[in-house]
C-alpha cells in the first residue's frame, strides 16, 4: 500500500457544522409541501447535490415530482434559507479540533484539499477564512456528478497532482464513503459507526484528533 501524502476533506458536516443547516431548510421545505421529514431520512440526502436532495425530498413526502420550473423555484427557496444561516457563519464556526488538525497536516506537508458536492463552498470558506488555506478546492460548481460519484475526489487528486492511493477522505456521508472508495482512496469516517460502516476508520468528531491517524491508514 502507498503511503498517504494527500488529505481530502468533504466541508458540510466535516470542517463545519453545516449539516444541520441543510437539514433545517430541508425540512422547513417539507413541511410547507404537507410532511415531516425525519433527521434518519436526512443521511440520504448528505453528500447529494440541491436537485438531487430535492427529487429525494419528494420521494419521501410520496409526492409526484413537479415541473422542471417549479424543482427549480422550490431548490432556490431552500437554498435562501440555508443561506441565511451560512452568511452569519465565522471563523468561530470550525468545528471543535479542525483547525488544530488542518494547521498540524500542514505543517507536516501533507497536500490539502476539499472535495464537496456543494455549490456554496466558496461562500462558506470565505466566511470562515479557509478560502485560500487549501492547496485544492473542488465544490459543486465544478462537478458534474455529486457523491457517491467519485468525480469530485478524483478531480481534487488530479489539481493536488497526486495519484488516488496516496489519498484518504475525510467524510460524514454515507454517499461520501461510497464515493471516495470508488476513487480507490482511503477513508476517515466522521460521525457515527451505523451510517459510515464501510469506512477504514471511524471517528465520532474530530475533536481529539492528530496526525497519528494518518499513520494508522499507512
Ligand atoms: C453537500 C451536502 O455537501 O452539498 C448536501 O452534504 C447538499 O446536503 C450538497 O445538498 C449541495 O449543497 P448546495 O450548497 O449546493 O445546495
Ligand atoms: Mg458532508
Amino acid at each position: 500500500m502507498q503511503n498517504i501524502e494527500a488529505i481530502i476533506f468533504d466541508l458540510d458536516g466535516v470542517i463545519v457544522d453545516t449539516a444541520r443547516f441543510h437539514y433545517q431548510a430541508w425540512k422547513r421545505l417539507a413541511q410547507e409541501l404537507g410532511f415531516y421529514f425525519s433527521l434518519e431520512q436526512n443521511e440520504r440526502l448528505k453528500g447529494v447535490s440541491r436537485m438531487e436532495s430535492l427529487e429525494l425530498l419528494f420521494e419521501f413526502g410520496e409526492l409526484p415530482l413537479p415541473s422542471e420550473e417549479e424543482k427549480v423555484r422550490l431548490a432556490t427557496k431552500k437554498n435562501d434559507w440555508y443561506r441565511e444561516n451560512i452568511l452569519k457563519m465565522t471563523p468561530n464556526d470550525l468545528l471543535p479540533g479542525v483547525g488544530k488538525f488542518l494547521n498540524e497536516l500542514k505543517e507536516a506537508n501533507y497536500k490539502l484539499a476539499i472535495g464537496s458536492s456543494s455549490k456554496n463552498a466558496g461562500t462558506i470558506l470565505s466566511r470562515i477564512g479557509y478560502d485560500k488555506f487549501f492547496d485544492a478546492v473542488v465544490d459543486g460548481t465544478k462537478i458534474t456528478n455529486s457523491k457517491p460519484d467519485p468525480e469530485v475526489f478524483l478531480k481534487a487528486a488530479e489539481k493536488l497532482g497526486m495519484k488516488p492511493e496516496k489519498c484518504v477522505v475525510f467524510e460524514d456521508a454515507h454517499a461520501g464513503i461510497e464515493a471516495a472508495k470508488r476513487a480507490k482512496m482511503r477513508t476517515v469516517g466522521v460521525g457515527s459507526k451505523q451510517v459510515l460502516f464501510d469506512a477504514d476508520i471511524v471517528v465520532p468528531d474530530l475533536k481529539d484528533i492528530n496526525k497519528k491517524i494518518i499513520d494508522e491508514l499507512n
